[in-house]
């Protein structure tokens, strides 16, 4: 059996800086037409120098491949508006990070006052530029994205023309939340499709399936699985595909991150194909993106194969992918 996708998008991707991104751009960019690339860089993407010359460095990390790099500018509430409306052209989105709560978001926002995100966000919103959230409380780990559903329903009300993208949603509380705010919507990862909290801790610890936000319950993982497997038309894939080296994985403290961009695509037509959903597969990873942003990607025909392909162990010696070793029920045969 063979399926073909035209020009696949990943709306949530890690591409890092330096020896990483030269080692994880290709990755992405083999498979993929385009990517919406985190600013969680050290320091953060907080200006158009910064998004253009980072937007550069991708561009020569990607080499041949055909990719557009959609670029992020991480968000403070000190942007005015002549500012946002400057770096408009360079951007797609601006992603907001809760300070402290994930790889490298020390500068985000420390208190959700509407009141002081208003200027920023009202000026977002004038200047259509969507907001990306990493939607987590400083609460009990298994409880964080739950308890941030009250934030997002006060920006989807207080900023009705925004768009609000709840990124990597891991629970039912989001999924439900879709349907009941026009302006929200969502990414899904492939890990959170595949794994629940058992597989990360429920045996012996499993530090590559380790990420945040943290795999939640199976009926969570049930809801997520059928919003991505109907392709719910606010819904898109961003894989959140987060390299860190490998001992800062196999380590006390572990990093928070699951690499999955080179197998995302064979992972996704397997557990489609898996459900008899595979006709669904084209508006998760790239329909619903165009829409949603309104983007015309680079053309990519990616040819996949019901051949079983085995996971590399490791990449360039350095990074561990989700499913390293183990087999997947299909393979790319070509992208181009
Ligand atoms: C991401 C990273 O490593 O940058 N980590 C993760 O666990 N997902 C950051 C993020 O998206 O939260
Ligand atoms: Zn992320």
């Amino acid at each position: 059996m063979v399926i073909s996708l035209q020009s696949p998008l990943d709306m949530h991707l890690h591409l890092r800086d330096e020896e990483m991104l030269d080692i994880v751009t290709p990755l992405s960019a083999e498979t993929f037409a385009g990517g919406l690339v985190m600013p969680n860089l050290v320091p953060p993407v907080t200006t158009k120098e910064a998004v253009c010359a980072y937007r550069e460095r991708i561009a020569r990390a990607r080499g041949e491949y055909t990719f557009t790099p959609y670029m992020t500018l991480f968000f403070r509430s000190d942007y005015t508006p002549a500012f946002l409306e400057e770096v408009k052209e360079e951007i797609l989105a601006v992603k907001l990070y809760p300070a402290g709560i994930t790889t490298n978001s020390e500068g985000g926002v420390s208190g959700f006052e509407m009141d002081e995100l208003a200027p920023a966000l009202e000026a977002m919103s004038d200047l259509g530029i969507p907001l990306c959230v990493h939607g987590e409380t400083g609460g009990f780990v298994m409880d964080r994205e739950a308890e941030f559903m009250p934030i997002y329903e006060r920006l989807a009300t207080r900023f009705p023309n925004l768009k609000i993208v709840m990124e990597h949603i891991t629970t039912k509380e989001a999924v439900a939340a879709l349907d009941r705010f026009e302006n929200l919507y969502a990414t899904i990862t492939l890990h959170h499709l595949y794994i629940t909290l058992d597989e990360v801790a429920g045996g012996l610890l499993q530090p590559h399936l380790f990420c945040k936000p943290v795999a939640k319950r199976p009926e969570d993982r049930e809801a997520l699985l059928k919003t991505a497997l109907a392709a719910h038309p606010k819904v898109m894939f961003g894989s959140d595909s987060a390299p860190h080296p490998r001992e800062k994985k196999e380590a006390p403290g572990c990093a928070a991150g699951v690499f999955t961009a080179p197998l995302a695509l064979q992972a996704l037509a397997q557990l489609f194909d898996e459900h008899g959903k595979l006709e669904n597969l084209q508006a998760f990873v790239s329909d619903n993106a165009r829409r949603i942003y309104g983007i015309t990607p680079p053309e990519k025909e990616v040819v996949l194969e019901k051949t079983p392909w085995l996971v590399p162990e490791i990449y360039e010696g350095t990074v561990v992918p989700m499913f390293a070793g183990q087999s997947l029920a299909w393979r790319v045969v070509s992208a181009a």
